[in-house]
């Protein structure tokens, strides 16, 4: 006896279940439906490429790798897998196989880069890369200076260039925190990861 109606579809619904946005992870796909006298289900548990952030800094006193920290924290809670450390620490051939990277610098002595990011800084100024070097790399620049400094926030500003020259795509207009502002550079630092999160979110 054939027990199975005809008009029966062999699979009756499937969905997508527990969507996280941030995450872009589904949870599980479920399917469940039947045959005639056979029930069907289904579980699948997919998992969706995790999204890396790498945070490199320049630090000279602390106050580029606090905030370094503070921005590696938030893209915690955003569900980045993150990788933090000081520029020279990085092995920068490494990088145009990277497709997010949020720098933190500071300027130190008359313009000059931390010592803890001077060889990166200098292997990203050789004039033998070729211009489409980090056409991969979509980067966001914070640069920590004092605006009674004649060469104020020098470093940021020709890295974000350089990144740029070289092929970068600049997420947001580069940041650049003051030590003489009423906040420090936290007065600059809120709106730039403001504007910042919602671009790679
Ligand atoms: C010795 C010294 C030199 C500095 N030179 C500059 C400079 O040339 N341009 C600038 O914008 N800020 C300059 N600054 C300010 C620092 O960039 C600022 O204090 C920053 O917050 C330090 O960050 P760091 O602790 O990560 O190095 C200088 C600070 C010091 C102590």
């Amino acid at each position: 006896m054939d027990r199975e109606p005809k008009h029966e579809r062999p699979f009756c619904f499937c969905y997508a279940g527990g969507f996280h946005k941030q995450s872009q992870r589904i949870l599980f796909i479920s399917g469940h439906g039947n045959a005639g006298s056979r029930q069907l289900l289904c579980t699948l548990i997919v998992r969706v490429q995790e999204r890396r952030l790498l945070i490199l800094y320049g630090s000279q006193t602390g106050n580029a790798k606090e905030v370094a920290e503070r921005v590696e924290q938030q893209a915690v809670r955003l569900h980045f897998t993150t990788e933090l450390t000081f520029m020279d620490a990085y092995p920068k051939q490494k990088l145009p196989q990277e497709s997010l990277v949020f720098f933190i610098c500071s300027t130190t002595g008359q313009g000059d880069p931390p010592n803890n990011m001077k060889q990166f800084w200098r292997f990203l100024l050789r004039k033998d890369l070729p211009p489409n070097s980090l056409n991969n790399l979509s980067v966001a620049v914070f640069g920590l200076g004092d605006s009674g400094y004649p060469l104020y926030n020098a470093v940021a500003r020709r890295f974000s260039q350089r990144l740029t020259d070289l092929g970068a795509q600049a997420l947001c207009e580069r940041g650049l925190g003051d030590d003489q502002h009423p906040k420090g550079y936290d007065g600059a630092l809120d709106p730039w990861l403001a504007a910042l999160w919602p671009k790679v979110d």
